[in-house]
């Protein structure tokens, strides 16, 4: 099926004003017949969130956001909804990234209700999994991706509003990276899981590769079979590097 590929940047509680500058840089630097073929997301602090998509309101950057509550209102101090999020005019939401998952005890179900409430705000979630280098080692990569799938993603989920980040938790901020053998074979049975469960939807929805993906290994990774793109986090924050992986395609 024809996909559209996605690079999309996780600035993770790193920017500043200062850092606008680069999302700028970014947005103009996105701009020409590429972004017909490729979509660039950057996802800045929430802080940012709403100068940015100003910013880069006449570019095809789009901008999106690191985490949702699930719910859309109440007494949930220091949280922000996927509603909030779509009122900046944020455009994707990550759910269930790992720092998430570690630092906040963010589990499968409640990723899913997330992924639900990004949903229902119109927000295309995009879902992070990914195995432990301890379930690596232990040969579990598999079945531990067939369980985060299986318990993180809605059902109903549309190649439209969902998308599938694979992040081995090893290689996020690492400089280690699996070998595209491994990356292809975690993408094959990603991709036969969502084509099992989601039929058409599942052969068309994006599996985004992340951990420590830079300008020099974007090509090789992203020309894998069934690699729909990237999530990038460090090598996100500089808008030469961003580009550089963006314009890999
Ligand atoms: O969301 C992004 C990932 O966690 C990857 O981070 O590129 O710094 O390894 P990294």
């Amino acid at each position: 099926p024809d996909v559209t590929p996605l690079v999309a940047g996780n600035w993770k509680m790193n920017g500043t004003r200062d850092s606008l500058n680069e999302i700028k840089a970014m947005g103009e630097g996105v701009k020409g017949p590429l972004s017909e073929k490729v979509e660039a997301l950057i996802c800045p602090p929430v802080t940012l969130l709403y100068v940015s998509t100003a910013l880069c309101d006449d570019s095809p950057l789009l901008i999106g956001a690191q985490d949702c509550h699930e719910k859309v209102s109440g007494a949930h101090t220091g949280d922000v909804s996927a509603e909030m999020i779509a009122d900046c005019f944020g455009t994707h939401v990550i759910v269930g990234h790992s720092e998430r998952r570690t630092d906040h005890g963010d589990t499968d179900q409640l990723v899913r209700t997330k992924a639900e409430a990004a949903h229902a705000a119109e927000l295309v979630a995009i879902v992070c999994i990914g195995e432990t280098e301890a379930e690596r080692k232990g040969g579990r990569t598999l079945e531990v991706l067939k369980t985060q799938l299986a318990g993180s993603v809605p059902d109903g989920a549309t190649a439209a509003d969902t998308v599938i980040a694979y992040e081995p938790v090893w290689a996020i901020g690492t400089g280690l990276t699996p070998t595209s053998a491994d990356v292809a074979e975690a993408h094959a049975f990603m991709r036969a899981e969502l084509k099992a469960r989601f039929g058409g939807e599942g052969a068309k929805m994006r599996i985004l590769y992340g951990g420590s993906v830079k300008p020099a290994n974007a090509k090789e990774l992203m020309a894998v079979e069934n690699v729909d793109g990237a999530l990038v986090g460090g090598a996100s924050l500089k808008s030469g590097d961003f580009l550089a992986i963006y314009r890999a395609y």
